[in-house]
């Protein structure tokens, strides 16, 4: 669902930003024959530490102005090389390996310049910046390999979200024109259509639409740093519940935070502290702690959605969830359902959090939550109990059944 309306929005974001974050280049041999041709979006998020040892994030995309400087098409060898330099001495580049049937890409590597001020006002750290990350799809030989929906690429401080990608490599025959869909695309394009299906029963049937259940999210493990150290840590799987408009139809619909493409930022001090998860610049919820007595609680949840007519913020100013003591953590297993708006809820599971007082990146003693404690966890020990006894009341009795018979038979 969550990758479904991210289409939609993507598609539509792209038709209106159509000029940005958007490039196509080719590489040429030394006879001017294309070897590497490639166009894709991509946006980068970027967090960085600021003088003031705060954490901020960035997010840009690559502009349709790019060179292509340092590519190479390879030899015997040398691998193929796609460079693609743009904006202040930011890169990115991609190399490949091939076998005889398939090529994948082995390494993207992305340097960021963060002397260019416009995108990193006062950065801490000045100069440039590189991540890597391998990647090993195989793609076949001789066919461009396209993905209209999003791959997100994940490394230290980076989050890199492409889409509408078109690539091919080891081109030897440009002019084939052979299509090489990625799974995510083949998969979706049956998912809209079983989507109108089943909006089209429900409302013939039941006025009340029926959506898929959406998987439990993933726990993500999220931290923010003060200077070089951590002075928040949290975990938590999140499921946003909001109402949004599909298929023309405005509906509650689940999405979850993806851990894997979410960066956590934020800011702590002596009675405040605020956390940020951002999930591929789409979705960014963010929790400010504040402390009352010796505890700290959660007291606001800001939720910003980004959906293809804008960008939304919904507030609730006045929580006081997942309290503990300022110098411990808080804890909760169970599912917790934290109502932002009419619009908006938030199910989180396995919460722990620790907002203040960190120390050695650890986790300090963990205040567990009420429902954690609750009652109903007994039940299946008591009946497992129960059930050992009878076991060996039954056996006991057959013992002594068996005996009282073997010693009936000697007495014979
Ligand atoms: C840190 O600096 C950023 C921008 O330079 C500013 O927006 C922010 O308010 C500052 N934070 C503090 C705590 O001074
Ligand atoms: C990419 O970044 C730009 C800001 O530079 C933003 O307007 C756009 O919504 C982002 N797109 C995605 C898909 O994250
Ligand atoms: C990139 O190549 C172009 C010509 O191919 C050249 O004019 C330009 O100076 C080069 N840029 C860098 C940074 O090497
Ligand atoms: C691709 O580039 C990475 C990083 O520069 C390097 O470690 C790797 O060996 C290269 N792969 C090939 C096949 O040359
Ligand atoms: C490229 O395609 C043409 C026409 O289909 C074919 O004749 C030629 O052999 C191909 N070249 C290579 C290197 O595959
Ligand atoms: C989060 O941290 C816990 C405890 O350190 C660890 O067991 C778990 O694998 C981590 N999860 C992820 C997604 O890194
Ligand atoms: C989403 O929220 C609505 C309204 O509160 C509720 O009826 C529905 O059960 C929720 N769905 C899930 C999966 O939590
Ligand atoms: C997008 O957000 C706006 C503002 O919150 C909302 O009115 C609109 O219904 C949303 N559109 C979709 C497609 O979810
Ligand atoms: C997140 O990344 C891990 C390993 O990097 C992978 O096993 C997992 O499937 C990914 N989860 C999602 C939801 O993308
Ligand atoms: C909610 O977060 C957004 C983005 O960080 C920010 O622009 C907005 O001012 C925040 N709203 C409130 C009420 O804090
Ligand atoms: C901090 O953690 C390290 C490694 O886990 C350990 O060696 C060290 O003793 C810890 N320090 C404190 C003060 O707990």
């Amino acid at each position: 669902m969550k990758r479904f309306l991210y289409g939609v929005v993507m598609c539509l974001l792209g038709v209106v930003l159509m000029r940005s974050e958007a490039f196509e280049v080719q590489v040429k041999d030394d006879s001017s024959k294309v070897c590497i041709s490639a166009s894709m979006k991509v946006n980068f998020t970027i967090q960085y530490e600021t003088n003031n040892s705060t954490n901020a994030s960035v997010t840009f995309g690559a502009p349709d102005e790019v060179t292509t400087n340092g590519s190479t098409c390879g030899s015997s060898e040398e691998t193929p090389l796609l460079v693609v330099n743009f904006g202040n001495n930011h890169s990115w580049s991609v190399n490949f390996t091939r076998n005889s049937t398939a090529y994948s890409i082995d390494v993207i590597v992305f340097t960021y310049n963060t002397n260019d001020s416009a995108l990193f006002p006062d950065a801490k750290r000045k100069g440039l910046l590189t991540t890597m990350k391998s990647v090993h799809e195989p793609i076949p030989i001789n066919v461009t390999y396209t993905c209209l929906h999003e791959e997100v690429v994940v490394t230290e401080n980076v989050v890199q979200v492409y889409w509408n990608v078109s690539l091919l490599a080891f081109a030897q025959n440009v002019t084939l024109k052979q299509e090489f869909h990625c799974s995510e695309d083949a998969s979706s394009t049956q998912a809209p259509t079983t989507h109108v299906v089943t909006t089209a029963n429900a409302t013939s049937t039941t006025p009340t639409p029926t959506t898929k259940p959406v998987d439990k999210p993933i726990v993500g493990n999220y931290s923010v740093s003060r200077g070089s150290e951590k002075c928040l840590l949290a975990s938590m799987g999140l499921q946003l519940n909001a109402t949004l408009l599909v298929d023309g139809q405005t509906r509650w619909t689940q999405f979850n935070i993806n851990p894997n493409s979410t960066i956590s930022s934020g800011s702590c001090s002596n009675d405040s502290a605020l956390l940020r998860l951002n999930d591929s610049g789409t979705t960014i919820v963010e929790f400010y702690f504040s402390v009352r007595e010796r505890n700290f609680y959660l007291k606001e949840v800001n939720v910003t959605l980004t959906n293809a007519s804008g960008i939304s913020h919904i507030t609730n100013y006045n929580l006081s969830l997942w309290e503990a003591s300022m110098s411990n953590s808080y804890l909760c297993h169970k599912e917790q359902l934290i109502t932002v708006s009419e619009d908006l809820n938030i199910n989180t599971f396995d919460v722990r959090v620790q907002p203040f007082n960190v120390q050695n990146e650890t986790y300090a003693k963990a205040e567990e939550c009420f429902a954690d404690s609750d009652l109903s966890f007994l039940i299946p020990v008591v009946v497992g109990a129960v059930l050992v006894f009878l076991i060996i009341l039954v056996f006991i009795s057959y013992l002594i059944g068996r005996r009282k018979s073997r010693t009936g038979y000697q007495s014979v």
